[in-house]
């Protein structure tokens, strides 16, 4: 409860200047999903400004972020649950979207199995995440900052991209996206979509 509380203060705290550079790849690759969307993580509901012509549904573990999203206005269900359990029917969804989720969920295989689970043919996961860097000296420096991140429930050197690749999805589309301090945390931004 301690950590989450912590992870709900670190949004409020730096949500904003992370969310002006996060807002172009947004724009493009989270503005034009419609449907039936599920949020994985949303946090205190910085993607719900691109979302606004979606049926939102968010899934989200962490109490304090709920309340948080709540006083805020939730534009739709606000399921308590975990990425690696996903409490929908298969098929039943025509996106998924997680930014900056993947870092914390303690098993992503699973949790990328689920969101594979849960869209319908031709449906689309979009993603913005950090990612491992990709030389041996920033990996480094990226293990330094594993204790501090640990707190706040992220694993700075997860290969989420690989683990992505590997998933089982039809096509991926993923770009690595330019962020102020990007040399610590690299940010990926991708869709990856499911055959018809
Ligand atoms: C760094 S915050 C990002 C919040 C939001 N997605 C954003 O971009 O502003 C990480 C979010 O992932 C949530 N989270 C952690 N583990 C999760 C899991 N297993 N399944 C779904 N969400 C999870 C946290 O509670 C938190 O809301």
């Amino acid at each position: 409860m301690i950590m989450e509380r912590l992870a709900a203060w670190a949004m409020e705290r730096f949500g904003e200047r992370i969310e002006k550079e996060l807002a172009a790849a947004k724009r493009q690759w989270i503005a034009p999903l419609r449907g039936r969307v599920l949020e994985l993580g949303p946090g205190l509901g910085t993607n719900l400004p691109y979302l606004t012509d979606a049926h939102w549904t968010g899934l989200e573990p962490s109490q304090a972020m709920r309340e948080g999203l709540q006083k805020r206005g939730a534009p739709g269900p606000l399921l308590a649950g975990s990425a690696e359990a996903i409490p929908l029917p298969d098929a039943s969804l025509d996106a998924v979207v997680s930014t900056l989720v993947l870092c914390s969920v303690a098993d992503p295989a699973r949790a990328l199995a689920e969101v594979r689970r849960v869209l319908k043919p031709g449906g689309t996961f979009v993603y913005i995440e950090h990612v491992a860097a990709p030389t041996a000296g920033r990996l480094c420096l990226q293990h330094l900052l594993r204790p501090a991140c640990a707190l706040l429930g992220c694993h700075p050197t997860r290969r989420t991209g690989d683990m992505i690749a590997q998933a089982g999805f039809d096509r991926i589309l993923q770009e690595d996206l330019p962020v102020r301090g990007g040399l610590l945390l690299p940010h990926i931004v991708g869709r990856a979509s499911q055959g018809l």
